[in-house]
């Protein structure tokens, strides 16, 4: 569940009142707090809007890479989205097995190349003609066979920031639909790779269905084509981007995309093919929040804000608003009744744009808030800019806390740059 209150105005994640997790001494702020049975929900429910087809929820690692949460979507057969021999580790270590991991990403080195190859993948999602060409190579070298899909890009305008659209003919993802010939011509004459489906991701933060079904439709005619060229595909991946609720409405879930695109693909007669997703965002973004205290604030007169509200959050921690403009809502950990009034709220990194943005929040201030639907993108993107360690992590399953991580400190980075 995303953020509740309870009756006294305490903000509750996964049933969990989150001013108790400031009290304990194991835990310090900022601190991400996560509800992870909500986030084995949305895999449920997306499972759901395929409507019986063939098909598998491969969820993008990127967004919350977290081993409480892999090893939960582990267990309720859910597969995987990855980018990097890292998230590869992370994925094989938490139980996912190699034949629902899917890896995208438009520049694997060799090395990921074979530990992709060798680990026997469900996919090798294939970004260029060039890749396919070393992909061939490493799988020669290796004497091992891969199963390999196209990675298309549809040539899809996706209504979201400029900054994740990746669907478009100048973005440097997939292989133009012009390309596929040349990509298809490379395979033939070898048995080592196996091509086994087409794959598209068109943006990210949707919040229309309409090009994500765009996307599936023109996936589904290419692979008959790709079928009538003599290839035996199996699956089409369609993709993450399903948006989320930041607060500005969204009025589609994540099950109607994949319910709208699975029947895209019927209306085109594939529907023999099992179909995949790779939904991020839509799985832990509402589910997870980012808790900080007030450090202070630093007021003016005669503006249409009462000044700065600094607390002890940064871009470091959560850097969506310093990259895409993004607002999360924030709010006092525990609502009391005293009176809002504007502040604009930053963290205390030394740099403009950390900065979170104008919010109505009491004054005086609270002693902590709690920033909304950062459960994706956030950790995985945060940093260790001004020497701030990361953010601990606290894992809420069935009301209680079940895991803590808290892996880095102010006095570790210090070593680390100390070892240079
Ligand atoms: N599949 C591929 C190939 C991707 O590149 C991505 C995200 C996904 C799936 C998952 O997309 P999602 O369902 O989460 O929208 N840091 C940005 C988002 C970058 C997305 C990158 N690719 C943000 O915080 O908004």
């Amino acid at each position: 569940m995303p953020l509740t209150r309870d009756p006294t105005g305490r903000a509750l994640l996964g049933g969990l009142a989150l001013d108790t997790i400031l009290g304990r001494s194991d835990v310090s702020t900022p601190f991400y707090a996560y509800d992870v049975d909500a986030v084995v929900a949305e895999a449920a429910h997306l499972q759901d809007g395929f409507d019986g087809a063939p098909s598998l929820v491969c969820y993008a690692v990127k967004a919350n890479s977290a081993g409480r949460i892999l090893r939960r979507l582990a267990q309720a057969g859910v597969g995987a989205d990855i980018v990097s021999g890292g998230e590869l580790d992370v994925c094989l270590g938490a139980g996912i097995p190699a034949d629902r991991i899917v890896w995208s990403g438009v520049a694997k080195t060799d090395a990921e190349l074979d530990r992709g190859i060798a680990a026997g993948l469900l996919s090798l999602h294939v970004e260029s003609v060039e890749e396919l060409g070393r992909i061939l190579a490493r799988a020669s070298a290796l004497c091992l066979p891969a199963s390999v899909s196209l990675r298309v890009n549809p040539s899809v305008e996706v209504d979201t920031h400029a900054n994740i659209a990746t669907g478009h003919d100048e973005a440097k993802f997939g292989i133009a639909a012009d390309d596929l010939p040349a990509a298809l011509a490379l395979l033939e004459g070898q048995g080592l790779v196996t091509l086994v489906g087409l794959s598209s991701h068109v943006g990210s933060q949707m919040r229309s269905t309409s090009s994500y079904v765009e996307a599936a439709t023109t996936l589904a005619r290419l692979a008959r084509q790709v079928r009538a060229a003599g290839h035996t595909l199996t699956l089409l991946d369609l993709g993450g981007g399903m948006g989320i609720d930041y607060g500005d409405g969204c009025d589609v879930a994540p099950a109607d995309f994949v319910c709208a695109a699975s029947a895209a693909v019927r209306r085109e007669g594939v529907s023999d093919l099992r179909l995949l997703c790779e939904p991020g965002r839509a799985m832990v973004g509402a589910h997870g929040v980012l808790v900080a205290r007030t450090i202070q604030t630093k007021r003016w007169r005669g503006r249409d804000t009462v000044g700065w509200l600094f607390i002890d959050a940064g871009m470091n921690d959560l850097a969506r608003p310093a990259l895409y403009g993004a607002r999360h809502r924030i709010e006092p950990l525990v609502q009391d009744g005293t009176k809002p009034v504007r502040w604009k709220v930053a963290g205390p990194v030394c740099e403009s744009t950390d900065d979170f943005g104008v919010y109505d929040l009491p004054d005086p201030p609270a002693g902590a808030v709690v920033i909304r639907d950062a459960g994706a993108y956030g950790y995985t993107m945060a940093g260790q800019y001004n020497g701030r360690p990361l953010a601990s992590e606290v894992f809420v399953e069935g009301g209680i806390v079940t895991s803590i991580a808290t892996e880095s400190t102010a006095a570790a980075w210090a070593v680390r740059r100390l070892a240079t």
